[in-house]
């Protein structure tokens, strides 16, 4: 903090006090973290935004009035102090400040605190408070010095990305927070209007039809710290009010798309850690990531890639490998090193993890140093252990896991025409070699915690497969700008009539098209999403087509938008990083509540304002709501 923070109330902050200014008269306000009183002399830890400082008040020093009022001050009391800085007799090298203390020679109470209902100050060994009880009291939790860290991080980072990409001629645009309800992707948060009796605004879930519209205006390079709300099921890494660094870029394509996010997330870490990324960002494919890796948003701070030994393996004299002849059945796994340390109750716990990526379970084999050991072992002799080995590289000491049966991506060698009339991929066995993959990777300390590594991972799939509504969904969104080389496919399907059949529509999941979408993963964390977008009304018409949105419900729901192409689109693309994750990560928090300031719990209440709450029946009746249920209280 800056000497403009001197005030009427202090003439510095406790927490900036150093060696240097020994022999200085000092005056400082802030909270009482934690008093001592040791008899003959009062301690105090004396806390601001910037830090801690002992101040010490001693008969010696200290006027008797002083004296008696410091032993009757509590923790978190408000108060003014004024004395000398001296060297302390008992450095603390564990803070900051700790070479000096206040020598208190005057003292004024401000503000007294009732006794916590959480406390600030914790001794180490000592457990946070449940969450629930610190998030209803969330004001004194973020007295907390840890919490109040993450801010200054959040802070910085913010300021770092406005500055890069004002520096690069992005133009930082608001745009509105009642807008019109879209109908993909999460529910939306609705505001009835008072004025328009039965009509409703929507929260944005995120700014994209705006900066989509910029671009038509003209704006070229637009940003945005964007506030996006979202009715959706909340974990660890999701809230329903969360912020974006939300970007949209003219006349670009992926390269400078991807040029911009790597320079931006590299000045943030320049700003914030200290730390110079490598660039440019790897690049996979979705297809390879998934076949990898088993996941769209692989860590790649280890290794532990997925192999296919289907072709090795169907001749084993074993049942389960034997059944996927014919089908289009894998088996996959991952070769694990020295993982034949592994104790068995190590190894039947695999089962569970494979299981909660969907599989019925693991198949495991260690090569010892005379053949193998394991479930599968007696199959693996003469020509098919070779040829085993050959495609796995086990060495004397590894483990080997493996799952059976269909995969989403079953093989991305192939070209797509390959591929056609595979199974319905949409529940393939990826996940449980994702988690199969991570647990493994933290049980062998394979993660280099010190590791950045992040990844593009491109040509995500254009379309997803809604089993219950029978049609298909976007998997990004509907703006998303198919891929060049699959967009024949499209035209094909889509010529001509209204809506497509239920298999013409599937025939486009199942090749599967492709498109110009992105995401940046970060550890195994998704951060960033984006793609081209398209900016010709006739394509953007037969993906609704596709997407079995009729013209009408086009016209009423993405009119303006369609229309806007009309009058000179530019080619466009952005990206949004998702900015509490991002900062969540830079903090070494593992959730987004402690980087949100007011959070809200994972049934989507604010706890110390006891939202949502229910409101008076003459309200209602003014924005012409009548509700139907409600909670007994
Ligand atoms: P998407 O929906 O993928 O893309 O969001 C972009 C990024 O925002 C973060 N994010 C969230 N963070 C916290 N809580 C949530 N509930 C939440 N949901 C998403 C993620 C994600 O990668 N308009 C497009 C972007 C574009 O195409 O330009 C969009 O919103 O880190």
């Amino acid at each position: 903090m800056s000497e403009a923070l001197s005030t009427r109330y202090r003439s510095t902050v406790a927490g900036s006090l150093r060696a240097s200014d020994v022999g200085t008269q000092a005056r400082l306000a802030g909270w009482v973290h934690r008093a001592r009183d040791l008899g003959g002399l009062v301690f105090f830890d004396l806390r601001d935004r910037a830090g801690l400082v002992q101040i010490s008040f001693d008969p010696a020093w200290t006027p008797s009035e002083v004296m008696a009022l410091a032993r009757d001050i509590a923790a978190e009391d408000v108060v003014q102090v004024e004395g000398r800085i001296e060297h302390r007799i008992k450095p603390n090298p564990e803070l900051p400040s700790g070479a000096i203390e206040m020598r208190g020679t005057g003292l004024r109470v401000i503000s007294r605190a009732e006794p916590l209902p959480i406390p600030v100050y914790r001794a180490p060994e000592e457990e946070l408070p449940a969450e629930d009880l610190r998030l209803r009291y969330r004001y004194l939790d973020l007295r907390r010095p840890e919490l109040q860290k993450s801010f200054v991080i959040r802070h910085r980072a913010a300021q770092s990305a406005r500055r890069y990409l004002s520096e690069q001629g992005f133009l930082e645009v608001e745009t509105p927070m009642l807008t019109r309800r879209t109908p993909e992707g999460a529910r939306d948060y609705l505001v009835p209007s008072r004025v328009h009796a039965g009509e409703f605004y929507a929260l944005p879930q995120s700014p994209q039809l705006y900066k989509q519209l910029l671009m038509v205006s003209g704006f070229d390079r637009y940003f945005q710290l964007a506030r996006c709300l979202r009715d959706e099921d909340l974990r660890s890494d999701r809230q329903p009010e969360f912020t974006q660094i939300d970007a949209e870029m003219s006349f670009v394509d992926e390269e400078d798309v991807y040029r911009a996010g790597e320079g931006l997330i590299s000045a943030i870490w320049r700003d914030v850690a200290e730390l110079e990324l490598a660039t440019p960002f790897p690049r996979l494919t979705y297809a390879d990531a998934m076949a990898r890796y088993g996941t769209d948003k692989p860590d790649l701070r280890f290794g532990l890639p997925v192999v296919d030994v289907t072709m090795e393996l169907q001749g084993a004299d074993f049942r389960l490998f034997q059944a996927t002849i014919g089908t289009t059945q894998r088996i996959r796994g991952l070769r694990v090193p020295n993982g034949a340390e592994l104790s068995r109750r190590e190894l039947d716990e695999l089962q569970e993890v494979a299981r909660r990526g969907g599989a019925g379970g693991v198949l495991w084999v260690k090569r010892t140093d005379d053949g193998f050991a394991g479930q599968f072992a007696k199959a693996l002799d003469g020509s098919v252990a070779e040829r085993f080995i050959g495609a796995s590289g086990m060495q004397p000491g590894d483990l080997f896991v493996a799952v059976v049966g269909h995969f989403r991506i079953p093989d991305p060698s192939l070209p797509v025409e390959g591929r056609r009339g595979d199974q319905p991929p949409a529940a393939g066995l990826e996940p449980a070699l994702d988690e199969l993959r991570r647990h493994l990777a933290r049980r062998m300390g394979m993660i280099d915690p010190t590791a950045h590594a992040w990844v593009w991972i491109t040509d995500f799939p254009l379309f997803d497969w809604d089993e219950a509504e029978g049609r298909l969904v976007s998997a990004h969104h509907p703006f998303t700008m198919p891929h060049p080389d699959d967009l024949e496919m499209l035209m094909e399907v889509t010529v001509g009539g209204e809506t497509l059949t239920e298999e013409a529509a599937r025939s486009l999941y199942l090749q599967p098209m492709r498109s110009r979408a992105y995401d940046a993963v970060y550890n195994g964390n998704e951060l960033a999403s984006g793609s081209v977008r398209i900016h010709d009304p006739e394509l953007q018409r037969r993906i609704f087509r596709a997407l079995g949105i009729g013209a009408e419900e086009v016209q009423l729901k993405f009119g303006f938008l369609l229309e806007a192409f009309r009058f000179g689109a530019p080619p466009h693309a952005g990206f949004a990083f998702g900015f509490d994750r991002l900062v969540m990560l830079l903090a070494g928090a593992t959730n987004l509540r402690d980087v949100i300031a007011f959070p809200k719990t994972t049934s989507a209440r604010a706890l110390f304002e006891g939202a949502p709450s229910t409101v008076a029946e003459k309200e209602l009746r003014d924005l012409h709501i009548q509700v139907r249920e409600s909670r007994k209280v």
